[in-house]
Order: structure tokens, then sequence, then C-alpha cells
């Protein structure tokens, strides 16, 4: 032992000593330091931490405010998140991530005093409106570890962040788009920095033209550049970096590139590889089978990606992850995919993969998540075969979720069967696989943590036994099936308060236990036969967001009680059932409602006044009721109401248009007052304010649908007199129908400004006067119907000018003169003008005395100022969809099958549209 040595035990000698006794370790500068840092973001509220959830899921009991020991009488160094160095007594860590700090932090923060410190983590703190200080840079000679993900910091990371040469650990993440950081400083910490290891830059705003060449330090091992805006092609030189393990550049949807080729001459380190949602184009090269090292590989989300699965795939054999959801591929799955035996999971969903599945897959026992949901698979899949070399999911014993939805499968699957030889699993989906599925109801074992079972369009027959033992059931789908009858009343607990989601649509299903479903958040059983009163437990639900219980049997009245859900509802359908008396007047509480509908029932009564708390109420839905009463004008100060069906009412009286002072109706598109009692004038203020109606920019590359939370509403309309079922809405239909009404007067020249009207019915009124000219600016109208009433004068000639126009009906009126001639008016046939005995011309047999002139066209035009000041001004209708939309996505957690569904329909709503043109 040398004499420095020993030197050095005895010093370590002394110091224990010391810090055995009371005296402080900590200098009284540092402890200050420590002290005043904590009055500026000392926090014991969780109230308002907007990290809370995940440090809560995180830490659980060891959440909570960190610095509530720092008090100036006890060491620093026995503060709760705070290390020092044994023999000097400095500060030289700094813990403090998920520790409810709050508040902002200052270029003269005290926290830079602290000129030994090493590792500073603040992750998971508000440090909401902070900008990382210069003084950062202070740290230059000591600080190895920085930590400040989820903090909220903005503005631009300092450049003094490059004083600090030791940094083996650099972590920036999460703080939203707002904290920017210049792309030299990235280049720096790539290349230059001489002991980074670990670099992560996720959400920060960098938006850096990436080089076609990328250098970096040898050092550097794990690297994650996600969400950060970059731009320009994935470096040529991408899978081979020869230093790097683990490289994360996914969400980059301003790169577009092919995948590099992968050098072959050198092994390669990385082991994680996402470039998920990166606008990658063309082919898997095959050559990706020379990342022998991989464990993780995610090219999810880049729907350019085409050909099939390259063979190679299957000499990645240390993968435990393989994800290619959501790409353009195709093709059948290659034998190869057998040689990953570790893998876990295997994702490749949403693709347009074919063929039958290769036995291999059954080899993988290993998996134990597989999603093929959303492909155009074949063949036949047995459960039961007992013969061991036979495709059989049974042999994947540790699979834990499994998803064949949305495919051609054939076979029927004896499910107690599967469930008791796949007895980690705890979600199922085969709705709509092909696949049929019956249940012999015997004693199987059923894993009592199930969570997802789906199986809608399975042929089932019977409501399944072993639900019963899935006390931990959280989302049940079995629509679309064959049940018949009562469900029994056992079901009435399945999944206790745990199940949020239960669709029992499209059955014929005749009744329902008094069920205990607490928790639920949607509750799905339309088109059934269920009878009976509005089941009394639907009132306690009170997280329920969306209820469907159209298209049934239900008779009686609809409870007062139903006011309780009111405030968590988002949509309520109650539809053609044969519910009487009147609608309860119990939307006192209605913070979210968007969309009622009560159509097609028996319902009395009037309108009841406290929809006008649903300030969220975007479909109104009363059509097809015995309602009386005027029109419930107050109905105009609704922001966002866009579709009002009142038809076939009894409503009566003139529409006074007389709403407080404020523009009403902004955002209506859809208005179907017909059938009703309605007499006096148009509501010509209204139709000055319907903004919605007016130079609607259309999207033609993705039509998009009115719904909430991606839920759509439905709607019969009258339109080109038939009665057309509209499944969805499309947020730029818009449809105008007054028919069948005692209306009298003449037709404003106003509604020629809606240039956006698709649909006008006025007919079967008392209007009187001339067709204005001004219709003719109707550029985009498809179906108009002035019929059976008592119009006179010409048809003017600017109706010819409407390209759209596929159906007009002019009949049963006084018109006369002239049938104008050219475009859609050489389809009409004579029935879109009989029974009006002056006209004359083609279609019609009676030929025209006098050769046809043009005639005189006098509209004024003076409200066209008016409506250029509305459309700048704008409803804003859309935005909050949107929003809602995204919140919902994250808290239900929507299926993915669902956006098949929407994709589907967005597809042929292309073709319709692109015919049109
Ligand atoms: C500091 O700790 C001492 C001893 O535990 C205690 O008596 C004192 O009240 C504390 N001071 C503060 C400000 O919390
Ligand atoms: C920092 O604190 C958190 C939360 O208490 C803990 O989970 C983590 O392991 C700590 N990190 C280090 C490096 O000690
Ligand atoms: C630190 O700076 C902030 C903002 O500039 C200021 O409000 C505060 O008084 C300063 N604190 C000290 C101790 O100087
Ligand atoms: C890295 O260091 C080299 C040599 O000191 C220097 O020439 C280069 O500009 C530095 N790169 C960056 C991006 O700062
Ligand atoms: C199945 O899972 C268990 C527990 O995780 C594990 O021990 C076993 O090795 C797995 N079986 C296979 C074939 O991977
Ligand atoms: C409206 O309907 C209610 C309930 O059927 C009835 O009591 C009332 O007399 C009706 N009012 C009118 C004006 O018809
Ligand atoms: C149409 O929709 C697509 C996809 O949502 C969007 O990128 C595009 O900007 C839209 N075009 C117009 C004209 O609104």
């Amino acid at each position: 032992m040398s004499v420095s040595n020993l030197l050095l035990s005895f010093l370590f000698l002394f110091f224990s000593l010391v810090s055995s006794s009371n005296t402080h370790r900590c200098s009284s500068r540092q402890s200050q330091a420590l002290f005043l840092f904590k009055q500026n973001v000392f926090s014991i509220s969780e109230l308002y931490n907007y990290n809370d959830g995940e440090c809560r899921a995180w830490l659980g009991s060891h959440y909570y405010p960190i610095m509530m020991n720092w008090n100036t009488s006890i060491d620093c160094c026995n503060w709760d998140g705070v290390t020092c160095n044994h023999f000097t007594g400095d500060v030289i860590g700094l813990n403090l991530s998920c520790g409810m700090l709050r508040g902002t932090i200052y270029p003269n923060s005290t926290l830079f005093n602290l000129p030994r410190l090493q590792r500073l983590n603040l992750a998971f703190n508000d440090f909401i409106d902070s900008q990382l200080p210069r003084e950062i840079g202070r740290f230059s000679d000591s600080l190895t570890h920085l930590n400040i993900s989820q903090c909220g910091f903005t503005g631009q990371v300092p450049s003094d962040i490059l004083r600090l040469s030791k940094l083996v650990s650099l972590d920036l993440s999460s703080n939203g788009v707002s904290l920017q950081l210049e792309p030299h400083i990235l280049e720096h910490l790539l290349q230059n920095s001489t002991f980074l290891r670990d670099l992560s830059l996720a959400d920060v705003n960098i938006g850096m033209v990436l080089p076609a060449y990328l250098n970096i330090s040898p050092s550097l091992k794990l690297l994650n550049l996600s969400f950060t805006g970059l731009q320009g092609k994935l470096p040529d030189n991408i899978f081979n970096l020869q230093y790097l393990e683990k490289l994360d550049l996914s969400y980059n949807n301003d790169l577009a590139s092919r995948l590099p080729e992968v050098n072959t001459s050198t092994s390669i380190p990385l082991k994680w590889l996402s470039l998920s949602s990166t606008n990658l184009s063309g082919e898997i090269p095959h050559s990706i089978g020379h990342l022998k090292s991989l464990n993780y590989l995610d090219l999810s989300r880049n729907k350019g990606l085409s050909g099939e699965i390259p063979y190679s795939i299957g000499h990645l054999e240390s993968l435990n992850t393989l994800r290619l959801d959501y790409c353009g591929l195709a093709g059948p799955l290659p034998k190869s995919l057998g040689n990953l035996r570790h893998l876990t999971t295997l994702d490749l969903s949403s693709n347009m993969l074919n063929g039958s599945l290769p036995s291999e897959l059954f080899a993988l026992q290993s998996l134990k998540r597989l999603s093929l949901t959303q492909n155009q698979f074949v063949g036949k899949i047995d459960v039961l075969d007992q013969d061991p070399i036979s495709q059989s999911f049974r042999h994947l014993i540790n699979l834990t979720q499994l998803d064949l939805s949305f495919n051609n499968f054939r076979g029927v699957w004896e499910l107690g069967a599967l469930l008791s030889s796949l007895t980690a699993l705890v979600e199922l989906q085969l709705s709509h696989s092909g696949l049929s599925v019956v249940t012999n109801n015997g004693n199987h074992y059923v894993n009592p943590d199930f969570q997802l079972l789906h199986l809608a369009s399975c042929k089932l027959k019977v409501f399944p036994e072993f639900l019963r033992a899935m006390k931990k059931l959280q989302s049940l789908d079995l629509s679309s099936n064959e049940i018949h009858g009562h469900i029994p009343d056992w079901a009435r607990k399945i999944g206790g308060s745990e199940l949020f989601h239960l669709d029992l649509s499209h059955n014929f299903i005749t009744g329902l236990p008094q069920f205990q479903w607490g928790g639920l958040r949607e509750l799905h059983l339309e088109s059934n036969k269920i009878e009976g009163p509005f089941p009394p437990s639907i009132c306690n639900l009170s997280n329920i967001w969306y209820l469907n219980i159209s298209d049934n049997r239900f008779d009686g009245v609809i409870p007062q009680c139903i006011g309780n859900i009111h405030s968590s509802l988002w949509i309520a359908d109650m539809g053609n059932n044969y519910f009487h008396g009147s609608i309860p007047n119990a939307y006192k509480d209605c913070g979210q409602l968007q969309g009622l509908i009560l159509n097609g029932n028996r319902l009395e009564g009037e309108v009841p006044s406290s929809l006008s708390n649903c300030q969220y109420l975007e479909v109104l839905n009363l059509g097809n009721n015995l309602l009386n009463g005027t029109f419930p004008s107050w109905l105009g100060d609704l922001p966002y109401l866009q579709v009002l069906v009142l038809k076939s009412n009894k409503l009566h009286g003139p529409i006074k248009t007389s709403s407080a002072g404020k523009a009403p109706f902004p955002c209506l598109q859809v208005l179907d007052l017909s059938h009703n009692g309605f007499v006096g004038h148009l509501p010509r203020k209204y139709f000055q304010n319907f903004i919605a109606m007016k130079n609607v920019v259309k999207n033609d590359t993705r039509a998009t649908y009115l719904n909430t939370g991606g839920m759509y509403y439905s709607i019969v309309v009258d339109v080109k007199g038939v009665e057309q079922n509209f499944p969805k809405i499309f947020v730029d239909y818009t449809i105008i129908d007054l028919s069948s009404n005692r209306f009298e007067s003449e037709i404003p020249d106003i509604i020629g400004n809606l240039n956006s009207l698709i649909v006008l019915n006025l007919s079967h009124n008392s209007l009187t006067g001339r067709i204005p000219h001004a219709l003719g600016n109707l550029s985009e109208i498809e179906s108009l119907d002035l019929s059976w009433n008592q119009l006179t004068g010409e048809i003017p000639q600017s109706l010819a000018a409407l390209t759209f126009l596929g159906f007009l009906n002019l009949s049963q009126n006084h018109l006369f003169g002239h049938i104008p001639e050219g475009k859609q008016f050489n389809t009409f046939e004579g029935n879109s003008f009989g029974g009006n005995p002056k006209l004359c011309g083609l279609p019609l047999p009676e030929k025209c005395e006098r050769p046809h002139e043009p005639q005189l066209e006098t509209d004024e035009d003076t409200e066209s100022e008016f409506i250029w000041r509305a459309v700048t001004l704008g409803c804003g209708c859309g935005t909050l969809l949107g929003l809602v939309m995204g919140y919902l996505m994250l808290s239900t957690g929507r299926p993915k099958w669902f956006n098949a569904i929407v994709d589907a329909g967005e597809h042929m709503i292309q073709t319709k549209r692109s015919k049109r043109r």
C-alpha cells in the first residue's frame, strides 16, 4: 500500500466519522442555493400538474412533493433527491423527477450555484414558460447527465449547452414544439461530443435538413430524434453507423425517401430502429437482413412502403418486435418468419397482405401480440384440429393479444377450446374476419383477466356462457350476429365496473337484464328488437358518453332521470322506437351533448326549452314525431348547430327570426322543417345568415363526415324526389327542405347567395311571385324542387347554367313562357314542368308560338358585400370537431378496425365525387 493510498484511507475514515456525527457535510452556500431554489418551485399540490397521471402510474405511492423534507436545520445531503460527494460534501446529483415542482426557472436561479453538479434530473415537473437559461453553461466543468424532459420548457435551447463538454446523457425530450434547437447545435452534439452516449431530443423543434451522409461521434449509442420536424432524405449511411445501437427517427413526416441499402461489409451494432411515420416509399430492401443485431424494428405507418415483406426478414433472428402496420405491403407472408424464434410482437395490420398463413407462423411460440387485422388473408383456419402439424393458433400458447379481424378467413371456431388452450390471452378480435364462432358452453377454463373480446359478424347465435367468467372485461363487441331473445340475467355483471364499451347492436335481442355496468362509456344497442320501457339502469351510467338504443321497440315515456346522464353524454340516439309523452325538459346540465336524435317516435309537446343549455349541440333530429308548438327560434343561438331536423311534426305558426341580436344559426348546413304547419314568409333572415351554406371550400382529396368522436350521424332526406338515407353526413353537403308547409309570399332573392346549397326543396307550399333569377347562383345545386306552389312568370334562363342540377321539379305552378334550353335542361323530362298550362317548349308537347327571347333579368344583388364579410368571420364549425375527436381517440382508444370502416367509406365517396366532375 502506497503512502498516498494510506492517506486516502485515513481521510475516508475521517470523513465517515465526521458525517456520522451531526456536523453538516453540505456547505452552507450550496444548502442555501438549494433552499432558495425550493422557494421558487416548491408545490405540495398535485393539482394542475400536467404530468400527474404519468408520475402516479410510474411511482405510485413514491410520488410525493420531493422537496418536503428540504429544511435548513437538516444537512442538505440528506434531503430527498440530493446526492453529495462523500469526501467534499459538494452536491453532485439532483434527481427531482416527478417531484411536483412548479414554477419558473429564471437566469438568476440559485440552481446554477452548484459548481460541482454532475447529474441534474428535473423530468416530469411543471416549469411552464421557463426558458432553459444560458446559465446552464456554468456546469461546463462538471455536468455529465442532464434530463429536462416533460418540463414544459419553451424557447431556444441556448448554445451554451455545447459548453457541457463532459455530457454523457442529454434528454430534452417531450417539452412540446415550443422548445427549439438550432440545427447547428444538433450537428455539434452529434459530431463533436466526446463522451455523449445518449441523446434524446424527441419532440424538440429542430427542423433540420438531414445531410446525405451522417457523421456521428463514436461515443453516441442511443439517438432519439422522433417528432423533431426533420426534413430531406434518410442519410445513405443510416444503417451503417458503426457505433449506434438505438435510433429513433419516427414521426418525421417531412422526410421522404426510400430505405437505403444496408452495407454488408461490417457488422452493424444497431439493435433498435424506428422509422415509423417517416414517409418512406418503395420496397423494403432485401439487404435489411444484414441488420443482424436488431431486436426491435418498426417501419409502421409508411403508406408508401410497397412490395412484399422480403424473405430476408427471417435473418433478423434476434428480433423480438416487428411492426409493419399501416404500410402498403402486399403479397403473402414469407415462410422465413418462422425463424424469428424470439419474436413477441408481430403487427402487420392494415396492409394489403394476402394468401393463407404459412404454417411456420404457428412455430413462433414466443409470440405474445399478433395482429393481422385489415388485410386480405384467406384460407381455412381451424382451432380444434388435433393434428400437431396443421395450422393452429392453439400452439401459440403465450399469446396475450390476437387480432385477426377484417380478413377473409374461413372456418368455424369453437371458442371454448381456443380459450382453454390460450390461457394467457386477454384480447381477442375476430370481427369481420370471415371466421364463424360457435360455443358449446362446456366447462372450459377462461382467463379471468380477459379484457377485450370483439366478435362482430361471426354468425354467433347465442350470448356466450363463457362471458360469465370474464369478470374484468373492458370491451365487448357482439354486434351484427344472430343473437336472439333475452340477454341472460347473469350478464348484468359482466366485467363489473371495468366494462366501458359494449356493442350488442344489429342482433335480434328482445330484452336486457337490469344491468350494473357502472363504468360504461359506450353502449350500442341499436337495431335489435328490444321491447318494454326505457331501461332505468341507463340513468345510472354516470360515465356514458355514447348511448344508442335506436331502432328497437322501446315504448313508454322517456324518464326524467335521463337528466342524470346529460352532463356526460356526447351522443344520445333513441330514434325509431315507440316512445311517447313529452321530451323531458331535463337538459339543464348539458355539458358536452353534441348529438341528440329522437327521430321516429311518438313524442308530443314542445321542443324542450332547456336544450338551449346544450351549447355544443351539432345535430338535433326530432323529426317524425307529434311535436307541437311554434318554431324554437332560440335554437339559432346554439353556436355549433349544423343539422336541424324537425320534419313531420305538428309545429305551426310563422317562423319568427328575431333571435337576440346575434347572427342566428352560424353553422347550420342541414335544415329540414318539411311536413309541418308553418305559415307566413320564408325565413329570409336565416337565409342571410347561413354562413355554412356559402362559399364552402370543398376538399376533393379527403371527404369528411360529421362525427362526434368517430361516431357518424345518419339522416333521411327527400332528395331528387325520393327519400334517401344518408348513413353519414358530409361536412360540406348542404340541404334546405321547407316543403309541405303553408309558407306563402315570394321566394327571397337572397336564397341565391347560399351558393354551396346542394338540395333545395320548397315544394307543396303556397309560394307566389316569380322564381328568382338569383337561383342561378346556386352553382352546386343538385336537386331543386319548387313544385306545387303558385309561382308565376317565366323560368329564369339562369337555371340553365346549373351544371350539377340532376333533378328539377317546377310542376304544378302557374309558370308560363318558354322552358329554357341547354345543359342539364335538355335532360329533364315533361314531369319536371307538368301542371303549368302556359309553359311551352321541350320537353313539353306544347310548342311555343313566339320564338324564344331572353327575358329581362332584374334581381338586385345588394347582399353580396355582407356575404364576404360574414365568410371572413367564419364560424369555426370544424375546429371543435377535430379537437373533440382527438380527445376521444386518446381517452377511449378506438379500436383499429374502426379506421378501416372510415377509410373504406372515404374511398367510395372519392369515386363518387370524381365522377361528378
Ligand atoms: C425543520 O425540521 C425540524 C426538525 O425536524 C423541525 O422542527 C422544523 O419545524 C422544520 N422546519 C421547517 C421550516 O419545516
Ligand atoms: C430519480 O428519481 C426517480 C423517481 O424517484 C427514480 O425512479 C430514478 O431511479 C432516479 N434516478 C436515479 C438515476 O437515481
Ligand atoms: C430573478 O429574476 C426574476 C425575473 O427577471 C425577478 O422577477 C426576480 O426578482 C429575480 N430574483 C432575484 C432573487 O433577483
Ligand atoms: C467540430 O469540431 C471540428 C474541429 O474542432 C470543427 O472544425 C467543426 O466545425 C465542429 N463541428 C461543429 C458542427 O461544430
Ligand atoms: C412463454 O412465456 C413464459 C413466461 O413468460 C416463458 O417462460 C416461456 O419461455 C415462453 N415460451 C416460449 C415458447 O417462448
Ligand atoms: C300540444 O300537445 C300537448 C300534448 O299533446 C297538448 O296538451 C297541447 O294542447 C298541444 N298544444 C297545441 C297548441 O296543440
Ligand atoms: C383536404 O384534406 C387533406 C387531408 O385532410 C388536407 O391535407 C388538405 O389540405 C385538404 N385540402 C383542402 C383544400 O382543404
